[in-house]
């Protein structure tokens, strides 16, 4: 594991909690490797390197005062921007040593979650417009925490192929799985603005089973998109409306990895979120035995390194070589 180099995944909006989590209490992340504090203050959220450099505590374990964090072992503080405002063991004519700043990372809050960026972001924020859409109800199903990469999860959840076999008797048929066509693609879920976004691909299906997004025979559309480089939103239309999966994705290491799963519909209120909530449950925690079991963990972005089935595996192609255009060789 030490050969992956994560480095190229920095410049890009993570997912460290949903705003209601993130309060009072600072709260210990890992981004990318990176130990990263996010506390709340009266001036929004933020994110420090999780260190006091006196003697290597860990902020998280300390206290919000005022816009600052205060370290549990001899009390000093950090302002937002990292910089050491207060020792109490210095004389008021004392001054803070100028070394004494840690990391600050830029945070922000949108759709319920907060987000931290440890470099300067590429991207924006990767965009959830059912969230703020009075027609849809919204609710945060799970969270999951796997033992695997952010780039092999991923890459499964944008897999058409696996669903007859992963999910067979819910998402499809293990005896009669059907062959996998190219399917449609475009690659600006952006603006032009922002190369290498990330793309979009849309197919059909015909419901056969028991998937509660259409009715047994009814021929749905899919349209599934991946914001680079781990979020993904998923919307199924169905005759009685949409509903949505939006997957914000936190890598934590290069064999940890964190998501959320946030459904969104705009038919169905009457039905309880449990009942949409258990079927994704069922399905991921099928997901899970696979893909933590894949090796190596990395997703091998190099198109030499597994085999490949042109048609079949036309995502994964399209997703490992978005991966390459950003500079990554394991995801
Ligand atoms: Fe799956």
């Amino acid at each position: 594991m030490s050969e992956v180099d994560l480095s190229p995944l920095r410049p890009y909006w993570y997912p460290v909690g949903p705003s209601s989590e993130i309060g009072a209490e600072p709260a210990a992340v890992t981004i990318l490797d990176e130990q990263v504090v996010v506390y709340r203050s009266p001036g929004g959220v933020h994110a420090l390197q999780d260190l006091c450099l006196h003697r290597g505590s860990r902020l998280s374990l300390g206290t919000v005062r005022d816009n600052c964090i205060v370290c549990p072992h001899r009390g000093w503080t950090y302002g937002p921007d990292g910089r050491c405002v207060h020792i109490p063991s210095l004389r008021a004519t004392q001054a803070v040593p100028a070394e004494a700043s840690v990391r600050s990372y830029r945070a922000c809050e949108e759709f319920g979650m907060v987000w931290v960026a440890l470099e300067e972001p590429r991207l924006p924020v990767p965009e959830f417009p059912e969230h703020e859409d009075p027609e849809y109800h919204v609710f945060l199903a799970a969270r999951w925490d796997w033992t695997a990469s952010a780039g092999r999860l991923v890459e499964n959840s944008l897999d058409i192929g696996h669903l007859p076999w992963v999910h067979g008797g819910m998402l499809g048929d293990r005896d009669n799985p059907g062959t996998i066509e190219p399917y449609n693609f475009s690659d600006q879920p952006y603006s032009s603005d922002h190369p290498n976004a990330g793309f979009t691909f849309e197919w059909d299906w015909e419901e056969v089973d028991r998937s509660q997004y259409g009715r047994p025979g009814e021929r749905l559309h899919y349209k599934s998109r991946l914001y680079m480089p781990y979020t993904r939103r998923n919307t199924m239309y169905a005759p009685k409306g949409n509903l949505t999966l939006y997957q914000p994705t936190l890598p934590v290491s290069a064999d940890q990895v964190v998501f959320w799963y946030f459904m969104a519909r705009n038919h169905s209120l009457e039905v309880p979120d449990s009942h949409f909530g258990s079927f994704s449950a069922k399905l991921l925690a099928d997901d899970k035995i696979i893909v933590e079991n894949q090796r190596p963990r990395s997703l091998p972005v190099d198109l030499a390194e597994e085999v490949h089935l042109r048609a079949a595996d036309t995502v994964s192609l399209h997703y490992r070589r978005a991966l390459a255009a950003i500079g990554a060789r394991h995801a």
